[in-house]
């Protein structure tokens, strides 16, 4: 190539200056709003794939700390090779996005993201598009059936006590039955899994379900927790995708030679035989229906136990936390035979070991016990909301609470991550384990900070979901995890294994990882090791094993 005599720069120079203009080009190309109210757009110093590559190298992080970056702005735009991601992170936008659902839409995800994960075959797939958003007076597809069963089930009834009681008694069996507590250092994390999830295999399944006839399924149960991520983005067949993909086939395998055995027919709760029943009128196959079980398994026990183990970290890391719940728990707590019986025999050593247990008090009348809970939550709970833009006023596009254009086929999601970490709605500290931030104090002495606790926007909690997406499993979870939380703090102490430590026994609660995706309650960057004995001060006498009946 020639340059004219009166061109100024070398042939190096010019491609330097042209490679800059080009850039500069494309990065001013990728900065700019599809329609002036477009919400502001985050520009990646590398164009259009430079957020993807975050997400992809850093995980559910990449976006949480845009997000915390970005905080002035309620929504903003992240340019997508050849799409948009908008991302929320205020409260009443989140509220209108998920009164937008017409707008705003995530059935249009689901396919996809089941097939992946669960390895739906097409002719399931085919019946799971069919009627996926049906308007009133339309045939109902798969979806609509099962969510609107599961929903109304789950909700407050007597089906949902009867699950809830079973639950519960299958967490004390649990306890009751699994080997003393050794003294050597046990990881708590994986303790806990080991009592939640043959506990929840049987009381969904019955006492003949797959994870009892071959308790190494357990393990690949939570193979195929830990590979979710990678089935659901599909970017690199990585060592820990491809252990979750063999440990769903082998429970996949297992739940089917339980359906086809009809196991189902005599043993697993309603709620189980009536998704088998959708399933098979609109044409599931029972290989393909155990794909599905595998997905309600894993819906009630993987959340429900990481939540477990965050409450039991953080209450036994703290000596006074753990005197005053154990004593609501305690004071709730009824010799069998009554309070009167008890109280006239003085104390409870008269009355053996059994005593009863309601599952109403533990969520009316333990304040802090509930704020442990619900502080786990928000702190565990990084996930977005996702919705795809589907429609709207505009043929191009939907306009968000009347102000902020979004383009059809974008996806909106709302980044709990960023919400559950802001001082402005939770307080300073918002980043540490603080109960107190969830109980009103009546003689609060700080007015501005009962003030910030009363304007706590309802769509700020996010750990249930929202909107449509909202867990129809919330009410029956807090049961649960009351209850088994409330049989564990009353029969155990737990410290720390390390000897070598300062203050000895003490549990140092580590941070969550949260350069996964997060699918689920984070998990600790590091093992929780301690030493789990059974009380000698508590109510069982001489460290005997305590047989509650819980009430509800
Ligand atoms: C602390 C425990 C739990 C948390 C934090 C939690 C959270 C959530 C969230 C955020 C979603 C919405 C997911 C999405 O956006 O796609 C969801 C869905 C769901 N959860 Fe939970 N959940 C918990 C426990 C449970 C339990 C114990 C059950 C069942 C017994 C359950 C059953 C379900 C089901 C069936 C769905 C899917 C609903 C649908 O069809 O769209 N969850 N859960
Ligand atoms: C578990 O909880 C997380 C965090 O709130 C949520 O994003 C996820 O959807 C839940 N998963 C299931 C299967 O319930
Ligand atoms: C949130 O959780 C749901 C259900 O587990 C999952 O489908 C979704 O992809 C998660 N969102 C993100 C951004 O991780
Ligand atoms: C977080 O989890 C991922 C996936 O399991 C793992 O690769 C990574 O090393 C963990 N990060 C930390 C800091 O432990």
């Amino acid at each position: 190539m020639s340059f004219p005599e009166w061109w100024p720069l070398s042939a190096v120079a010019t491609s330097v200056v042209t490679l800059i203009t080009a850039y500069a080009l494309i990065y001013q190309l990728s900065c700019r709003k599809l329609d002036p109210r477009e919400p502001d757009i985050i520009a990646s110093p590398i164009p259009y794939v430079g957020h993807l590559l975050g997400m992809v190298f850093q995980g559910g992080r990449y976006v949480k700390n845009l997000g915390i970056r970005n905080r002035h702005l309620p929504i903003f735009t992240l340019p997508m090779p050849g799409s948009r991601l908008y991302i929320v992170t205020e409260p009443s936008l989140a509220a209108s996005v998920q009164r937008a659902s017409r707008a705003l839409s995530f059935t249009p995800i689901i396919p996809p993201a089941t097939e992946r994960v669960l390895g739906l075959d097409a002719p399931t797939m085919d019946i799971v598009r069919q009627n996926l958003d049906p308007g009133p007076g339309d045939q109902r597809g798969f979806l609509a059936d099962i969510q609107d069963m599961v929903y109304a089930w789950l909700g407050p009834g007597p089906y949902l006590s009867e699950l809830t009681l079973s639950a519960a008694q299958e967490l004390q069996r649990e306890i009751t039955s699994s080997p003393s507590p050794a003294s050597s250092p046990t990881d708590l994390l994986v303790w806990t899994r080991h009592l939640v999830t043959p506990a929840t295999a049987r009381y969904l399944y019955g006492p003949c379900n797959p994870l009892a006839r071959d308790p190494s399924l357990e393990g690949a149960f939570w193979d195929f927790d830990h590979g979710i991520g990678g089935l659901l983005t599909g970017v690199l067949p990585s060592p820990t995708a491809r252990r979750a993909r063999a440990g769903r086939e082998r429970l996949a395998a297992a739940l089917a030679t339980y359906l086809e055995a009809g196991r189902h027919i005599t043993a697993a709760s309603p709620i189980v035989r009536e998704r088998v029943r959708i399933a098979q009128r609109h044409g599931w196959t029972l290989r393909a229906t155990a794909r599905s079980e595998l997905s309600f398994l894993f819906a009630a026990v993987v959340n429900a136990t990481t939540t477990t183990f965050w409450m039991l970290a953080h209450v036994f890391a703290d000596a006074s936390l753990l005197a005053a719940v154990r004593g609501e728990v305690e004071a709730v707590l009824v010799p069998d035979g009554g309070r009167e019986q008890a109280q006239a025999s003085h104390g409870a050593e008269a009355q053996g070991n059994t005593f009863r247990l309601s599952i109403a008090l533990l969520r009316d009348r333990c304040p802090l016990l509930v704020a442990v809970y619900r502080e786990c939550l928000r702190l565990g709970s990084d996930n977005c909301s996702t919705r795809v833009v589907v429609g709207g006023e505009h043929a191009d596009g939907a306009l968000l609470a009347g102000r902020y254009f979004l383009r059809k086929g974008a996806v909106v999601q709302i980044a709990g991550g960023v919400i559950h970490a802001d001082p402005a709605i939770w307080g300073s500290g918002a980043g540490a384990f603080d109960p107190g931030r969830f109980l009103d104090r009546d003689n609060n002495k700080n007015g501005a900070e009962a003030k910030r606790k009363a304007d706590v926007h309802p769509a700020a909690f996010r750990a249930f979901g929202g909107g449509k997406t909202l867990c129809p499993g919330r009410h029956f979870a807090m049961s649960e995890i009351l209850s088994f939380f409330a049989l564990v703090v009353l029969q155990f102490d737990i410290e720390a294994a390390d000897d070598g430590d300062d203050e000895k026994g003490r549990i140092h609660v580590p941070p969550k990882n949260d350069s996964v995706l997060p699918v689920h309650i984070l998990e600790p960057v590091t093992p929780v090791m301690v030493r789990i004995a059974r009380r000698k001060d508590g109510f069982a006498k001489d460290g005997d094993i305590l047989n509650v009946k819980f009430e509800i």
